[in-house]
């Protein structure tokens, strides 16, 4: 009896201890680089290969951008087995070739599938094959699955039970992977992604590279913006809300994001604004540009450690709007050591000036110093903040209460 009870409370340990692995996969909003923008349909081992050394040279690893995420049109097709198979032209030495390339620059490698038949690009998807997938995956080394939805049905229910498949057939694997549900926001998946076992979930369609597209087919980053306002009490260690990827430095050059060159892309303000809102919403920070080739404007966004440490705060708290002035757009983050990020952001065509008491305006007590994040200055004894912000730019302050 002793003995029994012994073994039931190390197996007891041990799927804590595995739960909790899963669990805490996903700390702080994911890092990395994902495929689709930059080289769609052309996604091969070679390319996988140079965006990893270069995002080990360049320091964008040191800074956190860890996963390198394969998107669509990786898939040959299924053999004799029902096994999943790459591109054999693409992917001449298989994908734990692949993995094994990224693991050994110390990155990490992401896959993409679909709950359909077939991808939104039209190659075999994994419904009906998620246990041999998920296993397939994992014997790969693979680290993270983002799962799309084309070809399934509309209903909640459906794309609750197909996520909960994948999801359930990841964690049987035992080997920890990122489970990032695409389903573009239709279904609310920030109420139920969590428990089909999501540790990141699209809240809406897919960013194209344009400030403002005006046209709800093709969103814009203003109008993905808009989306996040009321769910940030969703987001946090256990799950984030996903924005969509980065558009910062495509300038237009994205495939799918420029759709065929249609949107020119955006400018420079926008894009380090872009980055700054990203990170107050706790984001996923995905770029997909090509980091082999980073101007240094580009680069100065991206490496950012005060704005990156404002998206990775471990408290995970999704920023949200306290204050509308006119075209000012007021968002606020709570972070660890009661810390407080400010944004001020001008929504308008114009330059805009602003001033802000601190206590009665945005609600912030007793701060000892305060750090203009993109600046690297700092002042002490503020009573309030003013300036100037050019069109669609934004000015993020971090708020310190203790003087540290
Ligand atoms: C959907 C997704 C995109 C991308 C493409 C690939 O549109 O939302 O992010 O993965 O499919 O086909």
């Amino acid at each position: 009896m002793k003995r029994f009870l012994a073994l039931m409370f190390s197996l007891l340990i041990v799927s804590i201890a595995s739960a909790q692995n899963l669990y805490n996969l996903v700390p702080t909003p994911p890092m990395g680089w994902n495929s689709w923008n930059l080289v769609e349909k052309e996604v091969n081992e070679q390319i996988l290969k140079e965006i990893a050394d270069a995002m080990v040279k360049n320091g964008m690893r040191e800074a956190g951008y860890q996963y390198i995420l394969i998107d669509d049109f990786w898939v040959g097709g299924r053999d004799n087995q029902n096994r999943l198979f790459p591109d054999q032209n693409r992917f001449p030495n298989g994908m734990k070739a692949v993995a094994d390339y990224i693991h050994s620059k110390g990155l990490k490698l992401g896959i993409y599938s679909d709950a359909g038949p077939l991808t939104c690009a039209g190659v075999t998807g994994s419904f009906g094959f998620e246990t041999i997938d998920a296993k397939t995956f994992a014997e790969w080394g693979i680290d993270y699955l983002k799962y799309d939805y084309c070809g399934a049905p509309e209903d909640v229910e459906t794309a609750f039970t197909r996520y909960k498949k994948m999801g359930d057939a990841l964690r049987a694997t035992g080997k920890p992977i990122v489970y990032s549900i695409c389903e573009w926001g239709h279904r609310k998946p920030w109420l139920w992604a969590k428990a089909a076992g999501g540790h990141l979930w699209r809240t809406g369609g897919d960013s194209r590279d344009v400030w403002q597209s005006n046209n709800f087919t093709y969103l814009g980053i203003m109008e993905i913006f808009d989306q996040q306002e009321g769910l940030q009490q969703y987001a946090g260690p256990s799950g984030w809300n996903d924005p969509d990827l980065l558009m910062v430095g495509l300038y237009g050059k994205g495939k799918s994001s420029s759709l065929e060159g249609r949107f020119k892309g955006c400018t420079t303000i926008e894009y380090r604004t872009h980055f700054a809102l990203w990170c107050m919403l706790a984001a996923p920070l995905i770029v997909n540009l090509d980091v082999r080739n980073i101007d240094d404007t580009t680069y100065q966004i991206l490496m950012n450690k005060e704005l990156i440490a404002i998206d990775q705060d471990k408290l995970g708290k999704q920023g949200y709007t306290i204050l509308r002035k006119g075209e000012l757009q007021v968002l606020k983050k709570e972070l660890e050591g009661d810390d407080v990020a400010i944004c001020i952001f001008n929504r308008s065509e114009k330059p805009v000036s602003f001033n802000f008491n601190i206590q009665k305006e945005l609600g912030i007590w007793f701060p000892l110093s305060v750090r203009d994040a993109s600046n690297n200055k700092s002042w002490k004894n503020v009573k309030k903040v003013n300036g100037i912000l050019q069109s669609h730019a934004c000015i993020v302050y971090r708020f310190n209460n203790f003087g540290k």
